[in-house]
């Protein structure tokens, strides 16, 4: 029998980051050390449904052609058997979005009681979430956009007063799916009038938006490895090729620039560090995520957007790419991620076995 650790890597997904999310699978793949661990590659198609073991390495281009997505129904189940008979020992999930990044399959993991990589349950779904991520942004002190948050059943009931709410944070406005990413669904608001169109565009996505006053400046990014403390990266930075960070710029065309390292005085770049680390304990993460900001360019101030609890791990990714330069190679970024992952498991099992204990062998 192997000794090697037997790493599930999991990729593809319901999500509109499905293509994404294989590309940043094979990069991983690529940089995993194979003299310590073994690979085995699971792939879910665009329905949820699991592929059949062959497939999912086919895809991996572990074997020959490589197709840009997960087929079908390609000798699918519900759920990958290898999960529940013993063959893997940690969960690596790549999954970008909802069905993946959003606490779902860290849920699965739990069930299944095997160790995984990146944060938990609760952290997944908040980082997901960008109206609960800005409470708590609030709640723990950290400069965020100042925004207003729309129900459907209050633009149903009221809404002139969730415009008027809106356009009191001033033009122009962001107005996002509360729960979603790429940014799909997002539009900028420069007047009053195309206020309306762009939270029912919003309201196509999810039940819940947000709207937010407009940062103009920069954008920058922070990687965050979890561990006591978590170690911030040196920042990146996005320059869109378009009014804003779209999805074009994002997955369709070359338009957009990544400067890796951001150019920045070194007052700033602590600050931004400083940040991230506080954003990243404020939400709860664990092992990575990678941190998003503005940077307003009246004063410089730095504003915290989001973070992405399974950033992209391609070979030109912001995450992988921050941390390289920041003295972390990607297959010693894989090493420290699984066993941060492994290194939880134990602790947790713990505190399971301990309200496991019947209350009557309790000493109090
Ligand atoms: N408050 C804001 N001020 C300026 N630009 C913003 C603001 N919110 C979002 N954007 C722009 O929209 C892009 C996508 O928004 P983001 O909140 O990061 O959503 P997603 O989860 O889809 O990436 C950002 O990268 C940025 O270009
Ligand atoms: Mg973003």
């Amino acid at each position: 029998m192997s000794s090697k650790l037997r790493v599930a890597l999991v990729f593809g997904g319901r999500s509109g980051e499905h293509e994404v999310s294989i590309v940043s699978a094979r990069s991983v793949a690529a940089a995993l050390d194979r003299s310590r661990y073994e690979l085995v590659p699971m792939a879910i198609d665009r329905v949820g449904r699991w592929a059949d073991a062959a497939t999912a390495a086919r895809v991996l281009g572990e074997a020959g052609a490589k197709p840009d997505h997960v087929p079908a129904f390609a000798g699918s189940h519900a759920l990958d058997p290898r999960l529940l008979d013993g063959s893997v020992d940690v969960l690596l999930p790549i999954l970008h979005g909802p069905f993946g990044e959003d606490g779902t399959i860290q849920g699965l993991a739990e069930m299944l009681d095997l160790p995984y990589v990146g944060c938990g349950v609760a952290a997944a779904a908040i980082t997901m979430d960008k109206v609960v991520t800005k409470r708590l942004f609030h709640e723990a002190g950290l400069p965020t956009p100042r925004f207003e948050v729309i129900t459907a059943a209050e633009w149903e009931r009221e809404r002139i007063r969730c415009e008027a709410r809106s356009l009191a944070l001033g033009l122009p406005l962001f107005v996002k799916p509360s729960r979603l990413g790429s940014s799909v669904g997002i539009s900028k608001v420069k007047s009053a009038e195309t206020l309306a169109a762009a939270v029912e565009l919003a309201l196509e996505y999810d039940d819940l938006v947000i709207v937010e006053e407009a940062i103009i400046g920069r954008e920058i990014e922070v990687a965050v490895l979890g561990g006591d403390p978590p170690l911030a990266s040196v920042p990146g930075e996005i320059v869109p090729g378009h009014e804003f960070y779209d999805y074009a710029d994002k997955y369709l065309d070359d338009a957009c620039k990544l400067l890796a390292p951001a150019p920045l005085e070194p007052d700033t770049v602590a600050e931004l560090q400083r940040l991230a680390v506080s954003a990243f304990l404020a939400l709860g993460c664990e092992g990575m995520a990678r941190v998003d900001f503005l940077l307003d360019g009246r004063d410089g101030r730095a504003c915290l957007s989001e973070l992405n609890s399974i950033p992209g791990f391609t070979s030109i990714s912001m995450y992988p790419r921050l941390l390289g330069l920041s003295g972390v190679s990607y297959p010693e970024l894989l090493d420290r991620l699984i066993a941060l992952a492994l290194e939880r498991h134990t602790r947790r099992r713990c505190f399971a076995d301990a309200a496991l204990r019947p209350l009557s062998e309790r000493s109090r």
